[in-house]
Formats: structure tokens, sequence, C-alpha cells
């Protein structure tokens, strides 16, 4: 593992652009990416609804699911980075919503189960992405689904490279990743448009 791809390393300098992490997120199209994907298939509203935005950065993602679904029963938002949990936590309280922040590394903390997991470009982080889609399998109630956002082969995540040291995913890598990790795939989403639609693709899973 390089330093640039070390969790400490890499959790100092996301906490860095906690700053302006919400901000920019909007700028390049990603919540209104987030609000398209995640109003692309509807939800059973009857049923309790809790969430996990894991590697929630400043909860663009979480913030999208309670602007589509209204506010969840519980919701939880958890990154290593201090200044993004602060400033997610901050995002879902201007809608209303008492997020809980849990500080930590998917794998390392154990939030309680939800219905739903949300998990945005964070396996791409991860060393071992199969025991990562397993970790993120493990935080899913019985019947809960995985709606996850992963970063794709193009020349844009080349640039964003430089900065992150991602990985990227072509979609039958990620398709057959998930089927390792003992997920069905129900669902998948191209974006439709902007810096979302080079980048990144969406996928609606549930434990198989
Ligand atoms: C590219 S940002 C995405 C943030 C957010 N999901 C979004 O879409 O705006 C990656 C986030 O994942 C967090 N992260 C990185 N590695 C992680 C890990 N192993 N477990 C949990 N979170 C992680 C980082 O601190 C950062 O906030």
């Amino acid at each position: 593992m390089s330093d640039a791809t070390r969790p400490e390393f890499l959790t100092s300098r996301y906490d860095g652009a906690a700053n302006r992490w919400r901000d920019k997120m909007r700028a390049l199209g990603y919540y209104d990416g987030y609000l398209g994907f995640l109003s692309a298939r509807s939800i059973d509203r009857s049923a309790d609804q809790s969430v996990i935005d894991m590697g929630c950065g400043s909860a663009a993602f979480a913030e999208a699911w309670v602007a589509v679904n209204g506010p969840p029963d519980q919701l939880t938002l958890v990154d290593p980075s201090p200044g993004m949990l602060d400033r997610g936590i901050a995002a879902l309280a201007a809608r209303d919503v008492a997020a809980r922040p849990v500080e930590g590394l998917l794998g390392q903390v154990s939030p309680a189960s939800a219905t739903t997991v949300l998990a945005a470009h964070i396996v791409e982080h991860c060393p071992e992405p199969v025991e990562a889609l397993r970790q993120l399998g493990d935080l899913l109630a019985p019947g809960g689904r995985l709606w996850l956002v992963a970063s794709k082969p193009h020349w844009c995540n080349a640039i964003i490279w430089l900065q992150w040291r991602h990985r990227c995913f072509r979609r039958d890598e990620m398709l057959d990743l998930l089927e390792q990790a003992g997920f069905d795939v129900e669902f998948e989403y191209a974006f439709p448009a902007g810096p979302p639609s080079r980048t990144s693709r969406g996928y609606v899973a549930r434990r198989a």
C-alpha cells in the first residue's frame, strides 16, 4: 500500500477538503445525479426505513435520499473524517433530520443494521473490494438494499486519480464483485448527464 492510499493519509486529505465538498458535489452535478438515481426506483414507504450512508462525505447521497423519500426513521452517517461528518450532520439538520454520526472506516465500525445502505464512491478506496462489499452487505437488515455508486473507467477518472488514487470498476467487473460478495443486482443506473455520467455508475443490490 502506497502512502497515498493509506487510510490515515486519505482521511487527513478528505478532512482538508471537507469545507468545500458540499458545494463541489452540487456544482459538479453529483447531488442532482444522486436525486435521479434514487428516484429511478420507488421504495416501500409503508415499512420502517433506516438508512446508513457509508463514507458519507458531506452527506450528498443521504440528503438526496431524504429529498426523494422523506425523513427515515433512523439515519446514520459514517465517515473516518470528522470534518466531513460535521458537514453531513449540519446538512441533514437543515432538513430537520437528526442523523447519528459514526466516525470510522467500513469494517471497523458497527452501526445498527439498516434497510438501506448508501455507499457512493467509497469502495474504490478499499484495499479489498469484495471484502468491502461483503461488509456493506453485513450492515443490511434482512431484505434491505445496497445503493452503490462506483467509479468507472474514463479519462475524467484518470485526472481525479491524480488527486485521490481511487480505483475504477468496469460494469462487468463490478457485477462480478457484487456476485462474489453475495449480492443479486436488481437494477443498474447510467447517470444521464454531466460529470457523473462520465465518472460513475449506480447499482441497487440485495443479498442473495
Ligand atoms: C469520494 S468521497 C465520497 C463522499 C460521498 N459519499 C459523496 O458521494 O459525496 C469518499 C468518502 O469516503 C470516505 N472514506 C474513504 N475510505 C473509507 C473507508 N474505508 N470507510 C469509510 N469511509 C471511507 C472519505 O473520508 C470520504 O469522505
